[in-house]
């Protein structure tokens, strides 16, 4: 057999992060940056771990992979990976891992890489990644496309419903500085809810119903909404304590570029990415690159002008 590959997109959360833990709704779409995955033919199935990782990143990516080879029954194949993305900055790497290796260990099994095939092995992995996620990442890499993702609480797999952009969507993603573990973030936040559980809960619907606010304003075309829905949303994710003097100068900064809306996307805490929503993105990355600040452009949805890859 010749080589296999297989891609994971990295993925933003428009609106929506932290709530959807808790059963509330969320809007995310894939990133044309992402993981790679090869497979060689082997007489004994295995991830090859990348030298730079630290013992307890190996310990984890080991087990990780163990889950999804299972899930496979163990077909006889090499993986390696690489990627562009961005680590640990909200942009989703493990997710997109996962579905690289999953798409990966599925053809090698001979069997139907179908998305929601993918998604069910990516989970495998993403459990041991982070405990208890809300599983957003993970589908939205899947299903490569702008999903609304709904997870209801004890359920096994989130659902996910496909929302059509007729505009691009065209985001400036920003590195904002280096931040904690996903897992720390989401655990403190479930601290501060577990005491004071109705304050924080009206929060999590509040976000839930911007969410789905802001899958209209997609579907109606209509930026300037989508734009306002994204401010509000970064204002509560704030108030739940999970922004940070330096994420919230990139976000004004971003506005006062011309942003439609910005917001941090992810955990968010004491570092991590921001993203702002723009017409024409190229002046805002141009600036921001001249001030030595590391960002890129994405399309997350909508129609792509000819040749481009988003
Ligand atoms: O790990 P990140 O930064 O991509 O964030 C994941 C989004 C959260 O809502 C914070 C956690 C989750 O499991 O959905």
């Amino acid at each position: 057999t010749s080589s296999l590959t297989g891609f994971g997109a990295g993925k933003v959360i428009l609106l929506g992060e932290h709530s959807v833990v808790y059963g509330y709704p969320a809007l995310a779409g894939p990133l044309s940056r992402g993981v790679t995955a090869r497979g060689e033919p082997s007489s004994k199935c295995q991830l090859v771990i990348p030298d730079a990782l630290m013992t307890e990143q190996r310990k984890v990516l080991k087990a990780a992979f163990a889950r999804a080879m299972a899930a496979c029954g163990e077909p006889g194949v090499k993986v390696s990976f690489d990627t562009d993305l961005p680590l640990s900055m909200g942009l989703g790497s493990s997710g997109a891992l996962s579905v690289a290796c999953s798409r990966v260990l599925l053809q090698a099994a001979g069997r139907k890489a179908s998305a929601s095939e993918v998604a069910a092995v990516a989970w495998e992995m993403e459990q041991e990644f982070h405990g208890t996620p809300s599983g957003v990442d993970h589908t939205t890499s899947a299903m490569e496309q702008l999903i609304l993702y709904r997870r209801k609480p004890g359920a096994e797999q989130g659902r996910a419903k496909v929302v059509d952009s007729p505009k691009p969507l065209k985001l400036v993603v920003v590195m904002a500085g280096a931040r904690s573990p996903t897992k720390q973030t989401v655990g403190a936040l479930r601290e501060r809810q577990k005491r004071w559980t109705e304050r924080y809960q009206r929060i999590f619907r509040e976000i839930g119903l911007l969410a789905s606010e802001g899958a209209e304003a997609v579907e109606e075309g209509d930026l300037e909404a989508l734009g306002d829905v994204m401010n509000v949303n970064h204002g509560l994710l704030a108030a739940l304590g999970l922004s940070s003097p330096g994420l919230d100068d990139m976000v004004h900064r971003l506005r006062n570029m011309g942003a439609l809306g910005a917001k941090l996307t992810g955990a968010g805490g004491d570092g991590g990415a921001v993203i702002g929503l723009f017409h024409d993105t190229g002046p805002a990355v141009h600036e921001l690159t001249r001030l030595g600040i590391r960002c890129f452009d994405s399309q997350l949805a909508g129609p792509r002008a000819e040749g481009t890859r988003g």
